[in-house]
């Protein structure tokens, strides 16, 4: 470790923070390019404000939120406000060409939405391309005047959260990859508020995150997975954590040592300074479900520092190995929702739409006159029901559904998927008459209203691996998972009806299933797709279209007046 380190100061995103009055969270997001150094490298690339992670959000529930976003960026630019339900402000969502074409280079565009129903955490990010590697940051959103957390009012708050470094632009790696069909170069680095930390090499005195605590004080840390391609086990010496929140939906206290998070997930935890002064890393390194592809096996540290520490050298903890899938399992499996939350409602007993979705790998043709480094000479793919999401160009999905504009989508994303066969069987991996992935736009339609329960079914196809999977406008209920092939007698018997967990994002297990359930109660067009950024380009996702419901508050308003043209 270097001697001369310099602490980049907890607590310093309260200074890059907005101010919330009258209810109202009015900022701007200038996005430009920023030279950056890590690992010893400068780099190019693109940030918001001038910093990774950007500006953190501060709002209470109930609060209405107004980004004016500046692209001055090189690159075409969407912001998502990930995991925000967006209840009539469908155009503020903000997955390119889903809900919005894309703010062009030079161009500018006004999110406005409110945040009800929902408290804890959530995050933003840009939903264009691999942008998301440097443009993200935290959304952190409190009680409303007047109401509390459900549990012990925390001393002081902070947020962590971990993403990836390349030691290039990330933009530059992915187009590198898409242009021969291969699978994209690892990151470089995991990071912690930004910084890879000390088991990296910095070149120069290694700035690490630290957080300062008072020895007895609990403090509520909203942890946040913003990395593009890796679910983390995450880890604090000698600390117990409770954990009481996931994308932003009260859960029962959850005692644990470690947390599994992936892209995506947000995990609030309780923990309170009750050991010996001295200096504890927190620490991070992938929880990698595929077996034989190679990641990046390092370390991301930040440091948990009490006063007076004698010791220089912070405690490491022991991480999980980083194929641990029954650790990984047993934590996202056990935790349950607090139906006490004022937001919590109970989950729906029938359901109108049932759906079983394969997902996974697979490969689409190179194209003639093309030569691609996928597996067989072909492109590597992804897909849902065998139907890999290939994004319309002209208009967004939305603006096609508002103006009934036809040719854009089609309707027709099965409910089941096309071939039955042992689906997690890996002597199937490589069966060439189950890999291939047609490329389509194809959209389930929903009633407004309509309760749905999907099976996410995981393949074998290419290789098992756990997919964390987000649905853009809605929370789900958690209702099962497990391992092997969904079998609808047996394993119905496991859903928990009563005080499943609420996400966002799920990793639905490697070689398993989870059966998900939610209420299509806003119309519009939600996207529903691996965060696992290497999968999105490749295809694993669909859309929700969901209807009008007849009334004021349940029809889709018209765009603003300044939305990004094609
Ligand atoms: Cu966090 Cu569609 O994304």
């Amino acid at each position: 470790m270097a001697p001369s380190r310099v602490f980049v100061v907890g607590f310093v995103l309260v200074f890059l923070s907005v101010t919330a009055s009258a209810g109202i969270v009015e900022t701007s997001f200038h996005v430009k390019n920023l030279t950056a150094n890590r690992l010893c490298e400068d780099h190019v690339i693109t940030a918001v404000n001038g910093s990774i992670p950007g500006p953190t959000l501060r709002v209470k529930e109930g609060d209405t939120v107004i980004v004016h976003v500046f692209n001055k960026s090189p690159y075409n630019l969407t912001i998502h406000w990930h995991g925000v339900f967006q209840r009539q402000s469908q155009w503020a969502d903000g997955p390119e060409f889903i809900t919005q074409c894309p703010i062009r280079p030079g161009g500018n565009y006004t999110y406005r939405f409110h945040m009800i129903e929902q408290v804890g955490t959530l995050w933003w990010h840009a939903h264009s391309k691999w942008l998301r590697a440097t443009v993200y940051g935290a959304l952190v959103i409190r009680p409303r005047d007047g109401q509390k957390y459900p549990f012990v009012k925390p001393y002081r708050e902070d947020t962590i959260m971990l993403g990836e470094w390349w030691n290039a632009n990330p933009i530059d790696v992915e187009d590198a990859a898409l242009a021969v069909g291969a699978a994209p170069a690892n990151a470089d680095a995991y990071t912690i508020n930004g910084w890879p930390g000390d088991l990296f090499n910095s070149c120069r005195p290694s700035k690490i995150y630290k957080l300062d605590v008072v020895p007895g004080k609990t403090y509520l840390l909203r942890i946040i997975n913003a990395a593009l391609n890796n679910q983390f086990f995450f880890k604090i010496a000698n600390h117990n954590l409770t954990v009481v929140g996931e994308d932003a939906a009260y859960t029962n206290p959850f005692p644990t040592d470690v947390i599994v998070i992936g892209p995506g997930q947000t995990t609030d935890v309780l923990l309170t300074a009750n050991q010996s002064p001295g200096l504890y890393y927190m620490a991070a390194h992938p929880y990698a479900s595929a077996a034989g592809v190679p990641f990046n096996a390092n370390i991301t540290t930040a440091i948990l520092a009490y006063p007076n520490a004698t010791q220089t050298t912070p405690i490491l903890p022991v991480l999980p190995a980083f194929n641990d899938t029954p650790t990984a399992f047993a934590f996202s499996s056990n935790i349950t929702a607090l139906v006490t939350s004022p937001f919590w409602s109970p989950v729906p007993q029938k359901v109108d739409e049932n759906m079983f979705v394969t997902i996974g790998l697979g490969l689409s043709v190179c194209g003639t006159n093309l030569t691609c480094q996928g597996i067989f000479g072909q492109r590597m793919s992804a897909s849902m029901n065998n139907h890999s999401f290939a994004p319309p160009t002209s208009m967004s999905l939305l603006e096609a559904l508002f103006r009934n504009v036809s040719g854009v989508y089609t309707t027709d994303f099965p409910d089941q998927p096309p071939f039955v066969f042992d689906y997690v069987n890996v002597n199937n991996s490589f069966n060439q008459t189950l890999l291939m992935t047609p490329k389509l736009t194809s959209v389930k339609k929903l009633k407004f209203n309509a309760t749905v329960q999907l099976v996410f079914q995981n393949t074998a196809l290419v290789g098992i691996e756990n997919h964390p999977m987000h649905l853009h406008g809605f929370n789900f209920y958690v209702l099962a998972q497990g391992f092997g092939n969904y079998n609808p007698v047996n394993d119905s018997k496991k859903f928990n009806l009563v005080n499943p967990q609420e996400r966002n994002t799920l990793g639905v297990p490697v070689g398993g299933w989870a059966v998900i359930r939610f209420r299509a109660n806003n119309p519009g067009v939600w996207f529903i797709h691996c965060h696992l950024d290497v999968h999105l380009p490749w295809g694993l996702a669909t859309a929700f279209v969901v209807e009008n419901g007849g009334t004021p508050e349940s029809t889709l308003p018209p765009p603003p007046a300044d939305f990004p043209m094609c």
